[in-house]
């Protein structure tokens, strides 16, 4: 037997654990024998999220707003070590209703302050590739030095928002904050957002199953970085844990570029009888680009290597057993 892993025995928060990529980490943080408990409104969908995936047997849930100091204070002063993962994680809904876009903001801002009174060992944020912006990269790859781009949605601007402040309370107040920036997360608990464009393998995966074709917009030769839910929860215990990850803003993706037509034949393969059609390409479609993850390898020792047709398949399995859950408009 190895040492214990350092989550063992830690007493750890998980803001938004009720959600897709929150209720994995809840869960491995578990599964490493922390104590966790979850904050969330359980707004996101309109079912009880703690319940189906399961986060209310491997935590303790709080239903409550992260934007109330009154319920978050006393659980971040309770916690060891914080993952703030509780945001309005849909871009199109965030553009319809901009306040719900700015409650992400405040709820960061109010995880930096209850962090700023009761110093946890270390607050991981989620933050998002968007802050990358659309702008082309010839192929290349988004790397953390980059500059960032124009933020192009409301989503984005909230998120590069987030970055800063937690960087400016960083170096005023010395917390040891460490920055996660997401690329296109997939895996079983993903419910796709009625109206949202952002899931293409989700979308892809459920239109397959029901019998619908995948449109492809535009050629289809746009990339995403597609990484699996359960890398990035990985990914993001260790940096919770990481001494060397404090500071660091860090990517988490595959490092391969998967084009949109390569996503769509791969759930046609997986779904087998799907077929492809193509439609046009929504205006500010961003080109993409995959992730440099050469930090998330050397820092935090984690590569993203589960393959896409493998993880396609299982997310297919689960959104077989869970079809009550996806919007019927979809
Ligand atoms: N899914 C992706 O591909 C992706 C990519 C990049 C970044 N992210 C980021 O990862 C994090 C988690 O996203 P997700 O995909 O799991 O979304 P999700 O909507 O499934 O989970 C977010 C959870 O936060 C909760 N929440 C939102 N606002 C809250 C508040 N004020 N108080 C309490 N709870 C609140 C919701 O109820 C939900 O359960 C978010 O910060 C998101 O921006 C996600």
């Amino acid at each position: 037997m190895g040492d214990p892993h350092p989550a063992a025995g830690s007493r750890v928060l998980v803001t938004g654990g009720a959600g897709f990529i929150g209720g994995h980490v809840a869960r491995r943080l578990a599964d490493l024998g922390a104590d966790v408990t979850v904050l969330d409104s359980l707004r996101a969908y309109g079912f009880d999220s703690a319940k189906r995936f399961g986060v209310d047997e491997v935590a303790k849930v709080i239903e409550g707003d992260v934007t109330d100091p009154e319920t978050t204070f006393p659980l971040v002063a309770a916690a060891d070590v914080v993952v703030h993962a509780a945001a309005v994680a849909d871009v199109a809904a965030c553009a319809e209703e901009p306040e719900l876009d700015f409650s992400s903001m405040r709820a960061t801002q109010t995880v930096l302050e209850a962090a700023r009174n009761h110093a946890p060992d270390r607050l991981v944020l989620t933050s998002s590739a968007q802050v990358y912006g659309a702008r082309p990269v010839n192929g290349g790859r988004f790397s953390e030095d980059d500059a960032p781009g124009e933020p192009g949605t409301l989503y984005a601007n909230s998120k590069r928002w987030g970055e800063a402040q937690a960087g400016l309370y960083a170096e005023s107040f010395g917390l040891p904050v460490t920055t996660l920036r997401y690329f296109s997360v997939y895996g079983p608990h993903q419910v796709p957002k009625p109206g949202s464009h952002s899931w293409a393998a989700a979308l892809f995966s459920v239109r397959a199953l029901r019998g619908l074709p995948l449109v492809v917009h535009g050629d289809g030769a746009q990339v995403r970085d597609q990484v699996n839910v359960h890398d990035v929860a990985r990914a993001t215990v260790e940096a919770l844990f990481t001494s060397e990850a404090i500071g660091a803003t860090i990517n988490v993706g595959t490092g391969r570029a998967t084009s949109i037509m390569e996503l769509a034949r791969a759930v046609a393969r997986v779904v087998p009888g799907t077929r492809i059609t193509y439609g046009p390409r929504p205006e500010g479609d961003p080109d993409g680009a995959a992730a440099d993850t050469r930090r998330m390898v050397d820092l935090l020792g984690v590569s993203a290597d589960t393959d896409l047709e493998e993880g396609l398949a299982e997310y297919v399995s689960w959104v077989g057993e869970n079809m009550d859950l996806i919007p019927a408009s979809l």
